[in-house]
């Protein structure tokens, strides 16, 4: 039985899901897309491995390349969204918020140590994310972490502030939707 989404609990749900992704490999809703718009006002939307949670400063995580199309569109607009499904509970979230990058301060430092030296062969490539390339595969690995630091230049923590929250579950006993903001939960129409 799916237990339904309730008002006074729905935030603390999400971000309680939120945060048990962060260490269930198979948690789906570890896998999140996110959406951005880029410099021609166009939607860009991309699955991410979530890296950070949390709830009370209501920030959500991500990393990418800083040659990365979406790093650019961040900088010029940095609105973004995310998007999650758990189909074990039937939820959809979609999280709306403002990201800031970090590439070269404490967070991004603390993103780099806290990251594995297998996570980090994207940012070994010596090719910027979505340019033409001769073959399939650049055959980077990282040795150790001495070596993963040449990867080090191009990676980007991105943090965003949530502002709202628009989550839908869909119910046998009827679907379910709340908006959460900073000031409280209400239904919607779903
Ligand atoms: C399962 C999965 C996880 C991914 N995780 C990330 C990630 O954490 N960061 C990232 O920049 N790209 C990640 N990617 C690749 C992106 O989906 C995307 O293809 C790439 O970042 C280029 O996006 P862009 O051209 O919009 O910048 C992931 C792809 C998959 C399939």
């Amino acid at each position: 039985m799916i237990e339904p989404v309730q008002l006074g609990t729905v935030r603390d749900r999400v971000w309680g899901s939120l945060t048990a992704a962060l260490d269930e490999r198979d948690h789906p809703m570890r896998t999140p897309v996110v959406a951005t718009v880029d410099e021609h006002g166009s939607p860009r939307a991309r699955v991410v491995v979530l890296r950070a949670v949390e709830p009370d400063a209501a920030t959500l995580e991500f990393h990418t390349d800083t040659r990365s199309p979406k790093f650019a569109s961040l900088r010029e607009r940095p609105s973004l969204a995310w998007l999650f499904y758990d189909p074990r509970a039937m939820l959809q979230v979609r999280a709306e918020g403002t990201a800031t990058l970090h590439t070269d301060d404490a967070v991004a430092d603390a993103s780099w140590t806290s990251t594995s030296l297998a996570s980090r062969v994207p940012y070994m490539a010596s090719v910027a994310p979505g340019r033409v390339v001769e073959s399939a595969a650049d055959g980077v690995h990282v040795r150790d972490e001495e070596h993963s630091r040449q990867g080090r230049p191009f990676f980007c923590a991105v943090r965003s502030v949530i502002r709202r929250l628009d989550v839908l579950q869909l119910h046998p006993d009827g679907h379910r939707r709340v908006e959460v903001v900073e000031g409280g939960a209400r239904w919607l129409a779903p």
